[in-house]
């Protein structure tokens, strides 16, 4: 949790021959870090401008931003080895399944290996971004302005608590809080608590209440599989993401296995899901079960009204709180935009590939995905995506084709997960990575042609056509076929296992490079 040092605006990053930098990167989070890497490693000028002063972004307990909704009990659900950038991994003296504060030191010792750190300004909200003759100007605490051919955008996603919508009823003695402003066990020492939410916060805090609080009440408005971190002795993101077998028929194989060893969800008094598992974002959790087994934590249907110091179930039952704490999820929001430039209704952001703003060039999004998986190295595949368009590697296909890509994810979306304002993001983490692969491919493809046509020098010099491996022709490699069929999934347990390495590899730390 190294503060980032240098709080002063730092001059405007240049290209060589003068002009205005290429590139502005938002936020220094996991997401934003992995960009300022991409960037630097082709040589593009860029500036990345951080809001605290320091790196981690979540991860930073009590980060001075503000922004954070890290809790002092917080430790990942996802394995580390599934959420290591490609290049760097998590030490092998961490945990399957590090604390808050050993991920943010991971983080800092990822700028610091591969020397960020010097690339990022740190204490220096960006205020304001706007289209101005082509170019984005991008305003940051300050009003100093900066003009940018592009602006990679990783101010994440789970930092504007989303209450219940519409708000419930009636009026409370007691206090609410939104899971964001969940820090530490203390806040719920011998009070009576009402967790809302079947999400992983409502995990976590309805957990550390049953250990802390005087009573603890868990709100589901529906059923959800709830899966341990470990099955068979795996964390059980290797066992759904094996690297052999497509993710859905992990999940097949997963969820006759939870069957036989967790059981239905009505044994601990849960409601019985009326989806199938992989239909919702995985609420993961051990230890509620145990808890729930205990008889320490009771369950009820949503809440009708708040009266008082009573709190009405819609069942008709009622009982007296102290503390509601509300884990009904996060909004995603650009403050920095204007509303009629780009925005996210609830939660809807319809980006190509889930990082290119069709209609706006220039803009690129970095991490907003909700991932069967961890973030981190999908940020980084789509880190490389943009950083090979900035360099003139990568192209896009036509605003035509990239619409009509979108409206074939969300369809596939609306298809494939329970309708939740939680689950307009919703990746699975193998899939979309060979997607961004192949669309690494497929786009170097576009460049590499558009250059052909254009005449230009070196137009046979571009990734994708220098028989790399997964190049047109190369084997196994689709080349640049349709997006379309990049959608259907088809699935190479080869890309796969490079996607996914083995437990107990070499654990040498950072090759530079890799992207
Ligand atoms: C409680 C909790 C637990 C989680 N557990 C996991 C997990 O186990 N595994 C997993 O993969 N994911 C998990 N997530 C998801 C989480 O979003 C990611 O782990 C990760 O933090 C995403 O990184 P990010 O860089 O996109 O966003 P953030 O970590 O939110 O970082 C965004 C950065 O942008 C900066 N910023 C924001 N606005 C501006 C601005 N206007 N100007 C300049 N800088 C700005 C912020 O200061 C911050 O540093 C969890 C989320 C929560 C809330
Ligand atoms: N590492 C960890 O252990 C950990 C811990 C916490 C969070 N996280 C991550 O952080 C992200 C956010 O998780 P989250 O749990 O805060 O949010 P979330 O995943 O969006 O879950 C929100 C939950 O609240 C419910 N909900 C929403 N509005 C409601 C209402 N009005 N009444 C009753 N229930 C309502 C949702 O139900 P519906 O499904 O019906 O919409 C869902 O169960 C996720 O990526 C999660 O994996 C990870």
């Amino acid at each position: 949790m190294e503060p980032g040092g240098d709080a002063t605006l730092r001059p405007p990053a240049r290209p060589p021959g003068g002009g205005p930098a290429r590139a502005c990167v938002i936020g220094a989070g996991s997401s934003g870090i992995t960009a300022v890497k991409a960037l630097r490693e082709r040589a593009i000028p860029f500036d990345c401008f951080e809001a605290s002063d320091r790196i981690g972004g979540n991860w930073v307990l009590g980060n001075p931003n503000g922004m954070s909704s890290a809790y002092s009990t917080l430790y990942i659900n996802t394995s580390r080895e599934r959420m290591e950038y490609s290049d760097f991994p998590m030490p092998t003296s961490y945990p399957d399944f590090p604390r808050h504060d050993q991920i943010a030191r991971y983080f800092n010792d990822y700028v610091d290996h591969f020397g960020l750190r010097e690339r990022i300004t740190f204490d220096t909200p960006v205020r304001r971004v706007t289209r101005r003759d082509g170019l984005w100007e991008v305003t940051v605490e300050g009003g100093e302005r900066r003009r940018y051919e592009a602006v990679l955008v990783a101010n994440g996603h789970h930092w504007d608590p989303r209450w219940p919508e519409p708000p419930i009823a009636g009026a409370f003695a007691g206090e609410t809080i939104h899971a964001h402003h969940y820090k530490d066990p203390s806040q719920l020492r011998g009070r009576r608590v009402v967790v809302v939410g079947m999400g992983n916060s409502a995990m976590d805090i309805a957990v550390d209440a049953s250990y802390h609080a005087a009573s603890t009440t868990l709100v589901a408005r529906r059923g959800v599989h709830i899966v341990p971190k470990y099955v068979l002795g795996k964390p059980l993101d290797a066992r759904v993401h094996p690297s052999r077998v497509p993710f859905t028929w992990g999940l097949r194989l997963m969820q006759p296995m939870l069957r036989v060893t967790v059981g239905p969800m009505e044994r601990y008094g849960l409601p019985r899901p009326e989806h199938r598992l992989g239909q919702t974002h995985p609420t993961v959790s051990g230890r509620i079960l145990d808890r729930l087994a205990h008889g320490t934590i009771t369950v009820k249907p949503p809440i009708e009204e708040l009266a008082g110091e009573r709190v009405r179930y819609v069942d008709g039952s009622e009982q007296d709180a102290d503390l509601v704490v509300f884990c009904t999820g996060y909004k995603i929001t650009f403050p920095f935009f204007e509303e009629s430039l780009l925005s996210a209704p609830d939660n809807c952001l319809e980006l190509y590939k889930r990082v290119f703003a069709p209609d706006l060039p220039g803009l690129a999004f970095i991490g907003f995905v909700q991932p069967w998986g961890a973030i981190m190295p999908l940020a980084e595949l789509q880190s490389r995506l943009v950083g090979d368009q900035l360099r003139g590697d990568y192209a896009l296909p036509s605003r035509a084709q990239m619409h009509r890509d979108i409206q074939r994810m969300l369809r596939r979306q609306r298809r494939r997960y329970v309708a939740s304002k939680r689950h307009t993001i919703q990746v699975d983490f193998a899939n979309y990575a060979i997607e961004l692969q192949d669309e690494r491919r497929a786009g170097g493809e576009r460049a590499r042609q558009a250059r052909q046509a254009r005449g230009a020098p070196g137009a046979r010099g571009a990734p994708g056509a220098r028989g790399a491996p997964g190049a047109r022709g190369a084997p196994g490699a689709r080349g640049a076929r349709s997006t379309g069929d990049v959608h259907r999934g088809a699935y190479s347990p080869a890309r796969a296992t490079l996607l996914h390495r083995a437990p107990g590899r070499d654990p040498g730390r950072g090759r530079v490079g890799g992207s």
